[in-house]
């Protein structure tokens, strides 16, 4: 009221075009010093500050990228009221397997609309830094190793969370692809690196999707902290890409004053560890200190009031002034939801003719595994949910045959620090393999939450694996497992590439379930009994062993004694790695399974100016409904730069009954035929000949045509 009524007088004395604009500058007048500068950082562990006087609220933040975080009280003195359950999503891995941006966008509206139920402002998601490396601890929360594929995906998520009114905060901007020393290693690439692998998701999230906020990462870039980064921030952000919302900074990513105020950090965040039980945010960088250099004349009040504008505009797209419309916890459309993309983003790796299972016909099954029976949502680090409900493969099978169906269950290996093969565990499972018609494994990876050690068994932020082994022996486990009972389906879950080579050779069926959230154990179940016709594609490459991958094999990773990095393989990240340099890896940028088969036909190509319309027939030839995702991959025939084998342009998932045909249509503009040209500065269009290939995965190309530029 007091708010709108000084809004109002002061509105009739600006000039501006926009009526917020006016709004947020008569607000700026309105302040002091020391209350803009309370808005610029922390005034809690999730929250910065408000004025009060001026009926501005404190901002409310949360985590995170897959389901609003449990509350951990303000300043992490724990709430014993909290009401703090939330949708667990599946993951962001898994998420983007499913090659479906509408579902990005239905992923966002759960997000954002529980955020909003939960009184949050802001949501500390999506996570969309490029999948690197394989031992990346937060590969989980990431989409993909492309950046289109990021950007489709990320796009459609940013939507779907504003359109709820909340904010979505775009993380971690830039280079933050690994865990490993991230608050001291330095990232050194090209330009073109960056500007054709590491920047497009980060430009399509602030210029197609809107982002209102930016998370600025912990490492540094270039020799400057990313939080404040001169380039990547006021240089490239702000002002090429044009971005008006507010950089926040990673949880005490935040180092030197100067540098936050004139490099582009909007707000300050992080939880005051040195002074708690009784935290003092007067001590942050963006605090008090900022108050005495604005009155020495050391530094323009005007840069302070930047920042305070960047935030009130998020404030007032999110309707913080206003009426927000009310969110809603896990109701049954998003349950539904969650299933859905578990069910489309669950991979089908092979398949020998075991898959799908049939209900009527199986008499006995063994759950072999301890992520049979695991829950995933508590862990993970900042991404933890405290989640409503978590359905576990065993659950899913259990309540999917119905009673109809004998299952009888093994631990085969235990969750325990440097898990060794435990024998008499795998005695059990080798036992109950035998004697079922089919054992089906559930292993791989977890997250780390109650359990006081680290090892490679986990993903999770603020450590990377060291290896891409199966952890708990599991290998060991496996071969026991597979070799007692050929017809065993092998279910993985983790946050990305895994070394099979021990067993792959003797195993008929694998399925990578990355974290499917809370409706996984029954999408999973759905489709091992062919309820479902899996879907989902690989987001990023399963090499056969870690040292195939591309930062492994340059030794470019984890960085050199004073944690300088080189991306020594520049833009050859993932696919584009092991087909320019003929690297077979175990699995393919873009391959999964499907019950049905599909037939590509008919492609045209047709050029018109600098735009190339694909279109091209794909038939559903097999004998149940399904799902396939039509890539899209350029090649460049005739560069005279160096550019990658192939690279992902456009995709499609389309829908098809058995015998239904559709005609596919794909536009790629002129940005799919350029590179970045670090002399120029700019992205150019090379004249010459490119190959569109056409295909349902990175190798499997069906179609292909030429078009000259
Ligand atoms: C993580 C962020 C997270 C923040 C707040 C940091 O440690 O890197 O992704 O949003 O904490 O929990």
């Amino acid at each position: 009221m007091l708010l709108s009524l000084m809004l109002l007088l002061l509105a009739c004395s600006t000039n501006k075009q926009d009526p917020t604009e006016n709004k947020i500058d008569s607000l700026i007048s309105l302040m002091t010093l020391e209350e803009k500068v309370n808005m610029v950082h922390a005034s809690s562990s999730f929250t910065s500050g408000g004025v009060e006087r001026l009926g501005i609220p404190e901002w409310t933040m949360s985590d995170g990228p897959h389901g609003v975080r449990k509350e951990h009280g303000r300043d992490w003195v724990a709430d014993s009221d909290a009401k703090d359950s939330a949708s667990y999503l599946p993951t962001g891995i898994t998420l983007a397997a499913t090659w479906n941006s509408d579902l990005g966008y239905a992923f966002g509206k759960v997000l954002g609309s529980e955020a909003n139920y939960r009184g949050k402002d802001v949501i500390l998601g999506p996570g969309i830094n490029i999948m690197r490396t394989p031992l990346n601890g937060r590969n989980f929360e990431y989409l993909s190793e492309d950046p289109l594929l990021i950007s489709k995906m990320a796009v459609g998520c940013i939507k779907g969370i504003q359109d709820q009114g909340v904010a979505a905060c775009v993380k971690h901007y830039l280079a933050n692809n690994q865990e490993y020393e991230r608050n001291f290693v330095n990232v050194e690439m090209s330009e073109r690196t960056l500007r054709e692998i590491y920047l497009p998701g980060f430009k399509a999230a602030v210029q197609e999707g809107g982002a209102l906020t930016l998370m600025g990462s912990y490492n540094k870039f270039r020799g400057q902290y990313c939080t404040h980064h001169e380039y990547l921030i006021n240089k490239v952000l702000k002002e090429e890409y044009g971005f008006k919302g507010a950089v926040i900074s990673d949880w005490g990513a935040v180092h030197n004053t100067l540098e936050a105020l004139k490099f582009g950090t909007d707000v300050e965040m992080g939880t005051d560890l040195s002074m708690l039980p009784t935290p003092n945010y007067h001590n942050f960088f963006m605090a008090d200190t900022v108050i005495s250099l604005v009155k020495s004349g050391q530094v323009q009040e005007s840069l302070l009031d930047d920042k305070v504008r960047r935030i009130l505009r998020v404030m007032f797209k999110t309707n913080m002034f206003g009426k927000r419309a009310p969110g809603a916890l896990n109701t049954p459309e998003h349950q539904a939801i969650a299933l859905k993309i578990a069910e489309e983003g669950i991979v089908l790796l092979k398949n020998n003719a075991i898959l799908p299972l049939t209900k009527a016909s199986t008499k006995s099954i063994a759950v072999i595994g301890a992520n049979a029976t695991r829950k995933h949502a508590g862990g993970g680090g900042s991404s933890q949910v405290n989640a409503k409900y978590e359905i576990t493969p065993l659950e899913g099978l259990t309540s999917l045959a119905d009673g109809g169906i004998t299952i009888k269950y093994a631990e085969g290996y235990r969750i325990v620090k440097d898990g060794k093969a435990d024998k008499k565990l795998i005695e059990e499972a080798v036992k109950a393999a035998a004697g079922a018609e089919v054992a089906i494994y559930v292993g791989g990876f977890i997250h780390g939450y109650s359990d006081s050690w680290n090892d490679n068994a986990f993903d999770s932020e603020g450590q990377d694996k060291p290896s891409m082994n199966l952890p708990f022996a599991q290998d060991e486990l496996i071969a026991a497992v597979l070799k007692a009972n050929p017809n065993t389906i092998i279910v993985l879950y983790g946050g990305g590439p895994v070394d099979m080579t021990k067993w792959i050779d003797n195993a008929k069926s694998i399925i990578h379930a990355g974290y499917p959230g809370m409706e996984g154990g029954k999408a999973l179940a759905k489709i091992i009994f062919g309820e479902v016709n899996p879907s989902g594609k690989l987001t990023v490459t399963f090499p056969k062993k870690l040292d195939d991958s591309p930062a492994h094999v340059l030794n470019a990773y984890p960085g050199d004694s004073s944690l300088n990095e080189e991306y020594k393989e520049g833009l050859l990240v993932g696919y584009r790695y092991f087909d320019t340099k003929n690297v077979e890896p175990q699995f393919v940028f873009g391959h999964g399974l499907s019950y049905t088969t599909f037939g590509y036909s008919d492609l045209t190509l047709a050029k018109s100016d600098k735009m190339v319309t694909v279109k091209l027939t794909v038939k559903n030839t097999g004998h149940v409904a399904g799902a396939e995702v039509v890539q899209v991959y350029v090649k460049d025939e005739q560069a005279s730069v160096e550019r990658p084998d192939k690279e992902l342009k456009a995709f499609t998932k389309i829908f098809l009954n058995p015998g239904e045909s559709k005609d596919v249509s794909l536009v790629l503009n002129e940005d799919a035929f350029q590179y970045y040209d670090d002399v120029k500065h700019q992205f150019v269009l090379e004249a010459g000949r490119f190959n569109i290939q056409v295909g349902s995965s990175s190798r499997n190309i069906t179609l292909k045509g030429d078009i000259e530029f």
